[in-house]
């Protein structure tokens, strides 16, 4: 008996601390890059997660850029990662998408946003989407949406202007959501009675929240809220189908035409999956970016100064000034520009993009491993002293000076190479309309909030409150 039982434990003890070792010390054939691989399980992945309120380089990912360098090793989520701060890697990374290198991201992500959505379609099937979501957000596209975006934006300023305080975040959210929605569904949410954008804010709150899917936790209320959201597109279809328009506008009618095709490749989930990511990518991420806008515009007066001379002269140009934004008007806004390239610049609104290593690749002397996850850091670009001087300021007038060339390895905000973010014009277009309607017609005080706080995705706990009121009114 006694000597059965101590065999059984050598040989627990023996199989543990060998599974402890290759925690430890993974197989690598080559050298793995220095770094710590955590606790067994856990990894490293709740001091990657541990909330700080500052806006430099994640405290995680300085640390350890300190201690080991531009390139490093951890483990996040269960998974062995390897963190890239390196410029030229980040850059070579994003080139050889699908070739060394493919998205990925953890599995939790996948389950909340659908098994066929674009960040996780590889090769054929993702080309032609892509291509269909770039017509849709492309430069066409956007200029027959200028109007609507400038109507947007007035309207719900108006409405700000007429409360004593209006929030900020949550306002800015709603505003895009409705923009999107109206351009990719005809989803209009002021004449809608269901609560398409309710059950999206259930689906973000728990986004970042512990995968444990039991009714009342966070995590639960997001699969609730997707599912909801997933039903009312999937009805917003059908009703669609049933009752086709003469004009094709939007993305329903798009993939509807698509869907009758014999040769289509295109099914209804894959659509509706789309649906979901595109509304979810775009309102999230534009509101962050705006309500900092604010913030950086309440915060530096001088900045705001030059901001709203270059608008006023728009104005001045025209014949008649209440005509509507042209899109040469919107094309010649240079300071606007470079404001949005710095705001989101310091927003780091995406403190890391995923891939999987399909190949061991050899870089500077130490080999990532085939099947290991790299996370590319932008924070650690943007925010680099040698590319940006002074990082920590900002300065929008920085980018006159800077050679926009080699400015693609350096700035990643909208990440690179094939996945590229199918936003980013419609981003730009959004805010530049909006920065327009502001700074032409009012004036605002900050009253309380803007507190950030990074976890390590951008966050504002308290929201940013502030009275807003016309320019020539008394408040
Ligand atoms: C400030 C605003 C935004 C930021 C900072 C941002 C950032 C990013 C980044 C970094 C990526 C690359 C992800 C990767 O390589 O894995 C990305 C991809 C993507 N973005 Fe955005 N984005 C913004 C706005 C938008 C908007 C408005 C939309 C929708 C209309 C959108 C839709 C997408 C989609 C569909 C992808 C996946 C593209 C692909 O995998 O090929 N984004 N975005
Ligand atoms: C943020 O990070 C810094 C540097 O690691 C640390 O000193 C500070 O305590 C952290 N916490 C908060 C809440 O900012
Ligand atoms: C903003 O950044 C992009 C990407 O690096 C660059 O191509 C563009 O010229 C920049 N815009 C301005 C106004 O500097």
């Amino acid at each position: 008996m006694l000597p059965a039982f101590f065999c059984i434990a050598a040989i627990l003890v023996i199989n543990i601390t060998h599974w402890l070792y290759k925690w430890w010390n993974p197989d690598c054939n080559g050298v793995l890059p220095p770094g710590s691989m955590g606790w067994p399980l856990l990894g490293e992945t709740l001091h990657f997660f541990a909330p700080n309120t500052s806006s430099d380089i994640p405290p995680f990912v300085k640390e350890r850029m300190q201690r080991y360098g531009p390139l490093f090793k951890t483990s996040l989520v269960g998974r062995p990662v390897i963190v890239s701060t390196d410029a030229d890697l980040n850059y070579f990374i994003f080139q050889q998408e699908g070739q060394l290198f493919e998205s990925w991201y953890p599995s939790t992500f996948v389950e909340i946003f659908g098994r066929q959505n674009v960040g996780s379609l590889h090769g054929f099937m993702y080309k032609y989407l892509k291509n269909m979501v770039l017509n849709l957000f492309g430069p066409e596209s956007l200029k027959k949406m200028l109007p609507d975006v400038e109507q947007a934006s007035n309207m719900y300023l108006k409405r700000w202007s007429s409360q004593t305080i209006a929030e900020i975040k949550e306002s800015t959210s709603k505003m895009i959501f409705d923009l999107t929605a109206k351009k990719l569904i005809s989803y209009d949410v002021e004449k809608s009675s269901d609560n398409l954008r309710g059950n999206f804010e259930a689906f973000i709150k728990g986004l970042i929240s512990f995968p444990l899917n039991i009714p009342g936790t966070a995590y639960h209320k997001c699969l609730q809220g997707r599912k909801k959201a997933m039903k009312m597109l999937k009805c917003l279809l059908q009703e669609r189908r049933e009752r086709p328009r003469k004009i094709q506008s939007d993305f329903f009618d798009y993939v509807l035409e698509e869907l009758q095709r014999q040769d289509t490749i295109l099914t209804e989930s894959i659509a509706l999956d789309l649906m979901f990511v595109l509304l979810f990518a775009s309102h999230e991420t534009t509101s962050l970016a705006l309500t900092l806008a604010m913030k950086f515009l309440s915060d530096h007066p001088l900045v705001l100064k030059e901001l709203t001379e270059e608008h006023e002269a728009i104005i001045k140009k025209r014949e008649n000034p209440d005509s509507r934004l042209t899109w040469n008007e919107y094309k010649s806004m240079k300071f606007t520009f470079q404001f949005i390239n710095e705001t989101v610049r310091l927003a780091n609104i995406v403190p890391g993009i995923f891939r999987k290593a399909l190949k061991d690749i050899k870089f500077k002397g130490h080999t990532i491993p085939a099947g290991w996850a790299v996370m590319v850091c932008p924070p650690a670009v943007h925010l680099n002293p040698a590319k940006y001087s002074n990082p920590l300021d900002f300065n929008p007038w920085r980018w006159e000076a800077l050679d926009t060339n080699g400015a693609s390895r350096n700035f990643m905000a909208f990440g690179g190479g094939m996945r590229f973010c199918v936003g980013t014009d419609f981003t730009k277009v959004q805010m530049a309309v909006f920065l327009h309607c502001l700074v032409t017609k009012y004036k605002w005080q900050a009253i309380r909030g803007g507190d950030i706080v990074r976890t390590p995705g951008l966050q504002f706990p308290n929201g940013f409150h502030i009275s807003l009121s016309g320019k020539n009114a008394q408040k």
